[in-house]
C-alpha cells in the first residue's frame, strides 16, 4: 500500500508528532508498504512527482527536525520560504499520490479537524475519525457539553468569557485551555493567587479557557477502537500531576496495563469511554481521559482523536495488553480507517 505519514506541523505537540511518526514510518515499512514521511509543515521542496518510485531519505529528512528544540518561531524561519500557509510545499500533491494519509499529528492543528475537512475537499484519504468528531472533542468547553447531555460525567466546569471574568472558583481547580493537549495550558491552582497565574499564564495560548473542579482520586485512559474499548491504563505519576513532563520523560509516570483495578471498574471505566466515543460521534478509534474520585465516580477529562503514537504511549501499551504489535496496531488502524470511504 503507498502510505504518506504526515508528522510535525506547527502545534506545542509537533515534537512529540515527529516521535510518533517516526515510529509509524519505521513500522509501516517493516510491513512492506511503500511510505513517505512527510512534516507536514516543513513540506518537500523536491520534484513531489512519482513521490513513491523516488528513493529518498525520509527518516533523515525528519530526524534532524526532531532533535532541534521545539521552539516554533524557530521551525518558521527553517522553512527557507515566505508564505502564509501552514499546509508546507508539495504536502498536498504528495498526499494525493497516496492510498491512504496516516496522521502522526497530535494537537490543534492535525487533530482539530481542519486538516481532515481539508483532505475530504481535495480527495485524500486520511486515518481517523472525521473533520467534524475531531473538531468537537478538540475543544474541551464543547467536549464537556456534549458529555453532559449524553450521560457521560464530567468535572464540573465553567468557561470564562476573558481573562477579567468575575468567576471565583473553589480551591483546588484545574484551569486549562480549551484547544490545548499534553497537559500544555493545563494549570492545577491552589488558591487565588495561582488561580490569578494560571489564568494570566492559560490566556497567553488562546481566548479559550475553562476552569474545572479539581478531582482528588486515580487516573486512568482508556482507549476505544471500531466502538470497542481496550483494556484500562492506570497513570500514576510519581510526583505532581501528568503533566508534560510527567507524559514524557521515561520513567516519570508509573503506567499499569491493565489496571489493577476490580472487573466492575474496568467495566464502568470502559463503558464511559465507548460511551463518550459514541457522543462526540468517532469514528475508527480515539483514547478517553478519566479520574475516579474518592467518590467512586468516574469523571471523563477528555477525548484525543489522535493520540501518542510512540512505541511507549497509552495506545500501543493498551494494544499490545491483548496480544496486538505495534506495526500491527498501525496498520489496524488504517484498515478501520479504510471502511470510512466504503
Ligand atoms: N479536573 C481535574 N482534576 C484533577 N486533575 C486533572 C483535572 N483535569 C486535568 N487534570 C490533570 O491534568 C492532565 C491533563 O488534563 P487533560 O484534560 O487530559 O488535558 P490534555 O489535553 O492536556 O491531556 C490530566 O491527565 C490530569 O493529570
Ligand atoms: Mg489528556
Amino acid at each position: 500500500m503507498k502510505i504518506v505519514v504526515l508528522a510535525g506541523g506547527i502545534s506545542t505537540e509537533r515534537d512529540v508528532s515527529l516521535v510518533s511518526g517516526t515510529e509509524i514510518y519505521k513500522a509501516l515499512k517493516g510491513k512492506g508498504h511503500d511510505v513517505v514521511l512527510l512534516d507536514v509543515y516543513l513540506g518537500f521542496k523536491g520534484d513531489p512527482s512519482h513521490i513513491f518510485e523516488q528513493d529518498n531519505d525520509w527518516l533523515g529528512n525528519i530526524a534532524h527536525i526532531a532533535t532541534s528544540a521545539p521552539d516554533l518561531e524557530a521551525v518558521k524561519a527553517s522553512r527557507g520560504y515566505d508564505s502564509p500557509s501552514i499546509i508546507g510545499m508539495n504536502v498536498i500533491e504528495i498526499c494525493q499520490q497516496a492510498d491512504i494519509v496516516f496522521m502522526a499529528l497530535h494537537g490543534d492543528f492535525g487533530e482539530n479537524g481542519k486538516l481532515q475537512a481539508m483532505f475530504d475537499l481535495t480527495g485524500i484519504r486520511y486515518t481517523g475519525t472525521d473533520s467534524f468528531s475531531a473538531a468537537l472533542a478538540m475543544d474541551k468547553a464543547v467536549a464537556k457539553q456534549v458529555f453532559m447531555m449524553n450521560g457521560v460525567g464530567t468535572p464540573p466546569s465553567h468557561l470564562l468569557t476573558g481573562p477579567d471574568d468575575p468567576y471565583t472558583p473553589g480551591y483546588p481547580c484545574v484551569v486549562k485551555i480549551c484547544n490545548g493537549g499534553s497537559s500544555i495550558g493545563v494549570f492545577i491552582a491552589n488558591d487565588e493567587n495561582e488561580y490569578k497565574n494560571a489564568i494570566k499564564k492559560a490566556f497567553s495560548y488562546e481566548g479559550r479557557v475553562i476552569v474545572e473542579k479539581y478531582i482528588k482520586g486515580r487516573e486512568f485512559t482508556d482507549c476505544v477502537i471500531e466502538g470497542r474499548a481496550l483494556p484500562v491504563v492506570e497513570i500514576a505519576p510519581k510526583e505532581g500531576f501528568y503533566d508534560y513532563k510527567n507524559k514524557y520523560q521515561a520513567g516519570a509516570t508509573v503506567e499499569t496495563c491493565p489496571a489493577q483495578i476490580s472487573d466492575e471498574l474496568t467495566k464502568q471505566i470502559q463503558d464511559c469511554a465507548v460511551a463518550a466515543y459514541k457522543a462526540l460521534g468517532i469514528r475508527t478509534y480515539a483514547r478517553i481521559d478519566f479520574i475516579v474520585g474518592e467518590d467512586g465516580k468516574v469523571y471523563c477529562l477528555e477525548a484525543n482523536s489522535l493520540p501518542g503514537m510512540t512505541p511507549t504511549s497509552l495506545i500501543p501499551q493498551e494494544a499490545a495488553a491483548v496480544g496486538l504489535s505495534f506495526p500491527d496496531l498501525c496498520e489496524q488502524i488504517i484498515r478501520i480507517s479504510l471502511k470510512k470511504y466504503e
